[in-house]
């Protein structure tokens, strides 16, 4: 049983081959954190790991002559109000203004497999063998309040999941100021923090910095997403953790709204992290028989550095988030059309650009943005989901046929969320907009954002979607959110209600995402929030791959997927050729370094291929070719492995090894060329190292064992580089066992 119980001490000690994590009842009935770590040996007893000495201002919660005191113990789920005086994970307003609350151990149930959680996107278990799951139950005897605190752990997987749900017995109203999904504390701060950062067009990049005594945290406040400036991710790594050695603590927060992320050190250099829905601008009363659950934090331990984190994640998150049909399987090669024709566009051009898609070999043709009402430019339309006759004379079900008739799928664009002020759906239901009465409506792209904490909105929504689904050809959707909300107030609703908008509109998006998703299971859905703004599990569980950033130059999409890669599986990654010069960076980078970037994603393409030499086409051709035939070691069989990170230097290196050893696929890229260049080897990872393999590059090959290659690795050619493109140069490797 990977979840023990030592009734005598009161100690739980949840693990398995990988880690370990002890928790047990304390003294004055509350839960205290042990260890959490690399797997170590059971036994009964584990208190010598209780730290206790009297201090000057220590706040005593045990009766004379007892000295525990909360203030410096490492807690389970810490509280404000009985003598801890770091941030609580919990803060629950009573009728008479109090917070102080007191959640005492009253019992535990263990049980295998795991519990879905009411509502929300959260890991699952196929059958019960694989996890099991612990509740710990706490009980507030003034509030009459129970608190139970969820965690399973997988058997093949160094992960625990977390989650919390209370439940209001008593009479009185509380209302929950704060109320995170984990909180986790380390005897010491000897920590870097690594989060994933960054802006629209600039997603996910890697920072880390080192821990310092008070508070570090990262969040989110934009209420529709995730957002593109924090990814709902933190690690803590030990100072000399590499990318392929050392300790690490992964905790990845499945939820597409306002997430906090925070980082607590004392001046006695412990250390808590907490994860959780964003205090700021939530609150949610609960009355008695009601109750809350929080989203799942999803926490990894790796002893094997960085990649092995994120090996974890990556599988974790394809074989026990992921749903449906489209879980571990390959994608469809697609060719979108935005960057081709943005909003101008008719069947005629539509037809045209997909019948060049066909004869490449790409498989599904996605319509994107500006099919419907009078959405001719972004000022207008959004709202209204009928298709415009003047560019679709035959409709959507029209196109999408004759699309299929091509021999190609058909996919298409929806921003479902949204309304612009211009449009049907507006001018009939302007309270359906989120924004304060007497308050400027602040617009963003010309567009508001639909009140989806109201149910009747979420129906009207499905209807109208629905009827398009069913009377078309649709294969794909593309389920783009351009906006966060910035005046969180919803029409109608009473001000004891005003708190809980954003969270009930993610679960209203969540609702919408459920009620689709069952209805057409065969439709692949693809997220997208002008580009990689809700990257998050929380959306990976309805929709298994997202669109990663509206950036599509080259170089810039090696920081972008090598940064998304730290927690997200390769197979999630949206990733397309653009035109040149790119319509972001207005960058030239060759045909071949596009294709070698965004073959490590879903792969496909996002121009008018009418416009390419026959040459290029000859080039095209051979890429849909090449992805077909390693796409299922690439996006589901492999392990991905970062090799030289692009935030460190001028190269960038990756790579995926099949799960046998037996092949392998890695990507070298380089930014600026260099004259008279020093000597480059590229050192590959996780190959077999007795085993021979063939090493094909451009048009030279090499025989050499795994050790070989992964130690004294193989010469990056420069000649041939400066012959060839200079700069934005790139080689793509096959490797394959003899
Ligand atoms: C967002 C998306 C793009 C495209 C446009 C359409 O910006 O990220 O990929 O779909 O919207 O308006």
């Amino acid at each position: 049983m990977p979840i023990k119980f030592h009734e005598q001490t009161k100690t739980f000690h949840i693990c398995n081959k990988y880690l370990s994590y002890i928790i047990c009842v304390m003294e004055n009935g509350q839960m205290e954190n042990l260890y959490y770590g690399k797997a170590i040996c059971d036994k009964e007893d584990f208190s010598y790991l209780h730290e206790e000495v009297m201090r000057s201002l220590m706040s005593v919660c045990v009766p004379e002559p007892g000295i525990l005191s909360m203030q410096y113990t490492k807690q389970e789920y810490p509280v404000y109000g009985t003598g801890d005086f770091r941030s609580p994970a919990m803060t629950v307003r009573q009728e008479n203004g109090s917070e102080i609350v007191d959640f005492k151990y009253v019992s535990h149930e263990t049980y295998d497999g795991k519990k879905k959680l009411k509502g929300l996107p959260a890991t699952y278990t196929e059958n019960e063998s694989e996890a099991q799951s612990l509740d710990i139950l706490l009980h507030d005897s003034v509030m009459d309040t129970d608190l139970i605190l969820t965690y399973t752990i997988y058997e093949e997987y160094p992960v625990i999941t977390r989650s919390v749900r209370i439940l209001q017995k008593g009479d009185q109203k509380i209302r929950l100021e704060n109320m995170m999904s984990a909180s986790v504390e380390f005897p010491d701060m000897d920590f870097e923090m690594l989060q994933l950062s960054g802006a629209w067009s600039r997603e996910r990049y890697v920072k880390t910095r080192k821990l310092e005594m008070g508070i570090q945290a990262i969040q989110s406040l934009s209420g529709t997403a995730s957002s593109a400036e924090q990814n709902p991710f933190i690690a803590l790594k030990r100072p000399h953790t590499t990318e392929d050695m050392g300790e690490v603590y992964g905790f990845s927060f499945v939820y597409s709204s306002n997430f906090l992320a925070q980082v607590e050190v004392t001046p006695y250099e412990m250390t808590r992290v907490m994860m959780g829905i964003n205090p700021q601008g939530f609150s949610w009363e609960l009355k008695k028989g009601e109750e809350f659950q929080t989203p799942e934090v999803v926490m990894v331990y790796s002893d094997q550095g960085l990649n092995g984190m994120s090996q974890v994640y990556h599988r974790l998150y394809r074989n026990h988030l992921m749903r449906g049909k489209w879980k571990n399987r390959v994608r469809p090669i697609l060719l979108n059309n935005w960057e081709a024709t943005y909003f101008n566009f008719t069947e005629e051009k539509i037809l045209d650009i997909a019948k060049k898609a066909k004869e490449v070999g790409v498989e599904l043709f996605v319509l994107d943005d500006g099919w419907f009402g009078t959405r001719n430019d972004d000022y207008q339309g959004l709202g209204d989901w009928f298709v415009n006759k003047n560019k679709l004379p035959d409709g959507i079900s029209g196109l999408s046929r004759k699309i299929e008739a091509m021999g190609l799928k058909f996919g298409l664009w929806v921003e479902l969320e949204m309304v612009n002020k211009d449009s049907d759906c507006y001018r009939a239901h302007p309270d359906w907009l989120i924004g304060a009465p007497g308050r400027f409506e602040s617009h963003s792209r010309h567009q508001h954002v639909l009140d989806f904490s109201k149910p009747e909105v979420v129906d009207y929504i499905y209807d109208s979607i629905s009827k398009i689904l069913d009377e078309s050809a649709i294969s794909y959707i593309k389920w783009d959110m351009n906006r966060y909300m910035s005046e969180p107030f919803s029409q109608g609703m009473p001000a004891a209600e005003q708190g809980k908008t954003m969270h009930k509109y993610i679960l209203g998006v969540y609702d919408l995402y459920t009620r689709l998703t069952e209805k057409y299971p065969d439709i692949l859905f693809e997220s997208c929030s002008s580009g990689g703004a809700r990257f998050d599990p929380g959306m990976l569980y309805f929709a298994p791959q997202t669109w990663t950033s509206d950036d599509t130059d080259a170089a810039e999409r090696e920081k972008i997927q090598y940064g998304t890669s730290f927690v997200y599986p390769i197979v999630s990654m949206g990733s397309h050729i653009s035109a040149v010069p790119n319509h972001q960076m207005h960058r030239y980078t060759p045909l071949a370094t596009r294709a070698n970037v965004a073959y490590f994603g879903t792969f496909g393409y996002e121009l008018d291929l009418n416009l390419l030499s026959e040459e290029e086409l000859k080039e095209v051709r051979e890429q849909v070719a090449f992805m077909k035939k390693y796409r299922e070691l690439i996006q589901i069989e492999g392990d991905f492995y970062r090799i030289l990170s692009p935030f460190e230097g001028n190269e960038t290196a990756w790579m995926v090894v099949s799960r046998d050893k037996k092949h392998a696929v890695a990507g070298y890229y380089e930014r600026l060329n260099k004259v008279n260049a020093a000597w480059m080897r590229l050192r590959f990872k996780g190959l077999d190292e007795k085993q021979l393999y063939t090493v094909k590059w451009e048009e030279n090959s090499i025989k050499a064992h795994g050790n070989e290659l992964m130690y004294a690795g193989i010469p990056i050619d420069r000649d041939y580089c400066n012959k060839t493109n200079g700069d934005f140069y790139s080689i793509l490797y096959t490797i394959e066992a003899e």
